[in-house]
């Protein structure tokens, strides 16, 4: 099962989800059944790493951000990825129109149809605000990233 995350510039919301859903499939012991990753539907940010406030405040959270800054590859990651996850309806948009196929924009989804506590409709873009912008977006994909696992979780049951 794998899932890419992904918001605009690829060094704010994107690679907090991947960092903070990296730490809950490596503490279930999922890592060969479940992989993450991200990426930014625009190129601005391509080879940076994380926005150093998002970094700052993620770890103080107990999360390491590493991941580097790269745009959706639509033809290979619309066949590569089980599921893409995005955080706002821009996103979404712009997902389904560079999807290569009608059949491969199933695979799109938003972060927050995963949410439990919150009842947010999107993860907010932090990059302008100040701390308490960063802290929500930690809050909000902790919440969701929760639900995405049980999600999963629930698919990878033998049963099913
Ligand atoms: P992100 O935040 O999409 O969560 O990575 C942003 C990062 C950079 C820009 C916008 C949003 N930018 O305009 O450069």
């Amino acid at each position: 099962m794998k899932v890419l995350f992904v918001c605009l510039g690829n060094i704010c919301r994107s690679p907090a989800a991947e960092g903070i859903f990296q730490k809950m499939i490596t503490h279930h012991r999922l890592q060969h059944q479940i992989q993450c990753d991200s990426a930014g539907t625009a190129g601005y940010h391509e080879g940076e790493g994380a926005y150093p406030k998002m970094i700052q405040v993620a770890a103080r959270r107990g999360y390491r951000l590493d991941s580097i800054s790269r745009k959706v590859r639509p033809a290979s990651d619309f066949v590569a990825f089980d599921l893409i996850v995005a955080m706002d309806d821009q996103n979404v948009k712009d997902l389904r129109r560079i999807a290569p196929s009608e059949e491969l924009k199933a695979k799109i989804c938003k972060m927050t149809d995963f949410s439990a506590k919150f009842h947010y409709d999107h993860i907010p873009d932090p990059y302008y605000g100040d701390t308490k912008d960063y802290e929500l977006v930690i809050d909000l994909l902790e919440d969701a990233c929760e639900g995405l696992l049980q999600s999963l979780m629930d698919e990878l049951k033998p049963s099913n």
